[in-house]
């Protein structure tokens, strides 16, 4: 059988890399192709990923770059189109959210190629976040809804999908984090070094609303100078944010440490002996939860509500105003405890194989039209 896997940006690659490895370890049934369609390209967004991850260089590279979210869900359409055509796949996967998901999901069900989408059913039922809008039509053109949680089951269920098109495998970026986290740890010490040894605030920010407005980041980064009177804050700057930062012409106040994008390695290991983390990251909600470590989630709704029920994350609906309350709570000792969510357990790629080779071999029917069940 062969399978086409697709990855564009940086929260794909962790989550491809251990169905990679599942499916290798069957050479006698699956054959895999590996697709970027190169949505991210800097070598600190893409590269490095694949080398500590040990992803095999893709097959093709579709490098479509960045763009409007329409141009950018266009071109990777285009090119997508010959790759399918190229490489006639039994089946292609595509995980998450992001754009080039939803393109090549789309391409693939003109084509009639059957899709499984990783990470199918999350919902933030928040319309103005491009990725909701990626989640909600990938998962309505896919044959296969594999879960990560309950709750995305739920959600399925709720919008009518049939019960033998869902089924829930667990989370598959947490396999990458199990595997990996004894190699993070190695690199903990020469990292505290350029860090400074001193306890500190760990900081993501890229979502569109909140660094997209400069008012908005200028007020967050006024706050986070506010916490770095209390806790160091280490911040590595998106390149969308940096962006923001610079034409708005923001300085960070004294304590406030910028730095450049981490490789996975080393953003694991931050996360890991943080005293806690702020973010509006998708990914980090999930490592902090599987880490133990206390995460703030700079939004007003979270897709991922299970890092919430069942782990370390707090949302900040009314950041940035909420946000030194939320912090001084936690640098108080109000902390959350450390809990793992069921299927949080390293085997979900696994899982995943032995779903989709069941479904290839006919036990688990595509199903012949996608009309909804109600
Ligand atoms: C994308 C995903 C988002 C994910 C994030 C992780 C969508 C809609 N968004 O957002 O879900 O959380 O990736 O990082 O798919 N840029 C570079 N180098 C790169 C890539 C981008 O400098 O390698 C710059 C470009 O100026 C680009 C901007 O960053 O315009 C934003 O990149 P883009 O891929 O459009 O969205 P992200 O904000 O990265």
């Amino acid at each position: 059988m062969r399978i086409l896997h697709v990855v564009g940006a940086r929260p794909n690659f962790m989550k491809v890399a251990p169905l990679l490895r599942a499916m290798g370890r069957h050479p006698d049934i699956f054959q895999s192709f590996l697709v970027h369609t190169g949505q991210h390209y800097d070598p600190q967004l893409s590269d490095v990923f694949f080398e500590e991850l040990g992803l095999p260089q893709p097959d093709i590279n579709l490098g479509v770059g960045s763009g409007t979210h329409t141009q950018q869900t266009a071109s990777v359409m285009l090119r997508f189109e010959e790759t399918l055509n190229q490489l006639k796949p039994d089946a292609v996967v595509v995980v998450g959210d992001v754009n080039s998901t939803l393109a090549c999901a789309l391409v693939c069900a003109k084509e009639r190629v059957p899709v499984a989408h990783v990470e199918a059913g999350l919902r933030s039922f928040d319309p103005g976040m491009p990725e909701e809008i990626n989640r909600v039509l990938t998962d309505r053109i896919s044959d296969l809804l594999l879960t990560p949680s309950p709750d995305a089951d739920e959600n399925l269920r709720r919008e009518g999908y049939p019960p033998e098109r869902i089924v829930c495998v667990g989370n598959v970026m947490i396999d990458t984090l199990a595997r990996l986290l004894p190699q993070a740890e190695k690199r903990w010490e020469a990292l505290r070094t350029r860090l400074g040894t001193r306890p500190y605030v760990f900081v993501t920010l890229h979502r569109p609303s909140n660094v997209d407005d400069p008012k908005n980041l200028s007020e967050i980064m006024d706050v986070l100078a506010e916490i770095a009177k209390r806790i160091a804050v280490v911040f590595p700057v998106h390149p969308r944010t940096r962006q923001s930062l610079r034409s708005a012409g923001i300085r960070p106040a004294p304590g406030v440490q910028l730095v450049e994008p981490l490789g996975y390695l080393d953003c694991v290991a931050a996360q890991r002996h943080s005293d806690f983390i702020l973010t509006d990251s998708g990914g980090i909600q999930e490592e902090s939860t599987y880490l133990g470590v206390p995460c703030l989630t700079l939004r007003p709704n979270t897709e991922r509500p299970i890092t919430i029920t069942h782990g370390t994350n707090r949302l900040v609906p009314g950041a940035p105003r909420d946000l030194l309350h939320e912090a001084n709570r936690l640098l108080d000792g109000d902390r959350p405890g450390p809990r793992c969510p069921p299927l949080w357990d390293g085997h979900a790629a696994e899982r995943i194989v032995e779903v989709l080779q069941s479904f290839l071999t006919g036990r688990r029917k595509p199903s012949e039209n996608l009309a909804l069940q109600i």
